[in-house]
């Protein structure tokens, strides 16, 4: 925690300046007290402080229209009334949330959603009432002009789409470094050329000590992207990615199998001691706002969140059903990792997140403020986390306000 006198040697503006502000971005701002009554600001304080000084300083705009901006960047600090957001693979299961939710909560200028199959487009155009923010390129990461064409006045770029199935990945090979490794490199050639400002990644904990092709072809897009900045030059571009794991109740994902299992009486369990992090798509795209807020190029950005024991999730969804142990499939992890061990090195806890420094970085670094450095040896991995959804906890998200009526919770032995 900061005090006055710091944040105002921090921002190079005067003690007297800062308690003005303080009194006229009272809702922007908000210092905790010591014992004593001394204000002490956070870290979310010295970026809101830093975001006014910029309206009034940079800007040179009258008080009243600073406060205003500031309300229309909302809690992302960017005003995405006036981003033009092209998202590749924006017809896929994230890309479509990402679409809703950016649509329901921030209403950027328009999203251009890239992606190939025209009738995936077509059936997302009508699920979203043919909104007109939304415009449909048909395209394919593997063709560099027609990115480059699309990317013609974006300000903002995810990179969602992807080849993700593990078996179809290993046996098209050639096809998932095409599209995953290529169509990464084009998209990051297309963004610098287009003078985009900023450009997130998806990443995937199968990227961490990859056991197979498409986990391989990640690790190598993630390399392409934290190091891409160094291509950017005096365009300014920046890259980064965020990285996380299954999404909870996704199409072919533990909850649905479950579930469909559930009225057979009989439920199949890889292995008992499997554990998983617990993520849905909600936070998965709160997650890539977070890095187009605080990125400044090269960072993989994670998020801090419980992991659960699949033992657990079967016991909250089916607790009279008998468990058949299938054993572990090729490429399945036990734990899902999402640093490797070199990463770790490089990892600060910051905002509810593990943030990954680039290992090389030329361009400038100033952020991250009171980052927390993550001791030698640090890997996060979903069995040695410190936080647990409980059987009940689980029960709950999936059953919200029915959980009272299923049979009651069966107390499961603790395997790690
Ligand atoms: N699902 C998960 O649990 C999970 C977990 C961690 C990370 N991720 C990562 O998150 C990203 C999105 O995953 P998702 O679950 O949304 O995938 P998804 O549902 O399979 O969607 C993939 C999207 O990419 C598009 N696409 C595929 N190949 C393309 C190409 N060559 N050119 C242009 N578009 C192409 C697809 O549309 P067309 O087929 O029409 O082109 C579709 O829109 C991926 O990068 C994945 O690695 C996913």
């Amino acid at each position: 925690m900061l005090r006055i006198k710091q944040v105002s040697e921090e921002l190079g503006v005067p003690v007297s300046t800062i308690r003005f502000w303080q009194k006229e971005f009272a809702e922007f701002v908000s210092p905790g007290r010591t014992d004593g009554g001394q204000r002490r600001y956070s870290e979310s304080d010295l970026a809101a402080f830093a975001q006014i000084k910029q309206l009034v300083y940079g800007k040179k705009l009258p008080i009243d229209t600073a406060r205003q901006r500031l309300k229309q960047k909302g809690s992302t600090g960017i005003d995405w009334s006036q981003q033009v957001i092209l998202i590749t693979g924006g017809t896929g299961s994230f890309g479509k949330h990402f679409c809703r939710y950016m649509l329901d909560q921030y209403s950027p200028k328009a999203i251009r959603v890239y992606s190939r199959d025209e009738l995936k487009q077509h059936e997302m155009r009508m699920e979203f009432q043919d909104d007109q923010r939304l415009r449909f390129l048909i395209g394919d990461v593997r063709d560099a002009d027609r990115l480059r064409r699309a990317m013609e006045g974006v300000d903002m770029v995810v990179h969602a789409a992807a080849l993700k199935q593990v078996p179809a990945c290993e046996y098209n090979p050639f096809e998932a470094v095409k599209t995953n490794i290529h169509g990464a490199q084009n998209v990051i050639d297309a963004a610098i050329d287009g003078g985009i400002k900023k450009v997130i990644a998806l990443s995937t904990d199968k990227a961490v000590n990859p056991v197979n092709l498409y986990g391989a072809t990640k690790l190598c897009s993630d390399k392409l992207f934290t190091q891409g900045n160094a291509y950017a030059g005096g365009k300014g571009t920046r890259f980064a990615c965020v990285r996380y794991g299954n999404v909870i109740g996704s199409r072919g994902s533990v909850i649905p199998v479950f579930l469909k299992q559930k009225p057979t009486g009989r439920i199949t369990i890889t292995d008992q001691r499997m554990t998983r992090f617990w993520i849905t798509l909600d936070q998965a795209v709160e997650l890539v706002l977070k890095g187009f807020q605080y990125m400044e190029g090269g960072e993989i950005f994670i998020p801090r969140i419980p992991s659960m024991r699949i033992v657990d999730l079967a016991a909250a969804i089916a607790p009279e059903c008998k468990i058949d142990h299938i054993g572990i499939r090729e490429g399945e992890k036990l734990h899902e990792s999402l640093t490797g061990e070199d990463e770790g090195r490089h990892a600060y806890k910051y905002k509810g997140m593990y943030v990954i420094m680039p290992s090389y970085s030329w361009w400038q670094r100033k952020n991250y403020v009171g980052a927390e450095k993550m001791p030698d040896g640090f890997i996060y991995t979903s069995d040695s986390n410190e936080e647990w959804m409980s059987v009940e906890d689980l029960r709950q998200i999936v059953f919200g306000s029915k959980a009272a009526e299923i049979a009651p919770v069966r107390k499961v032995a603790r395997v790690r």
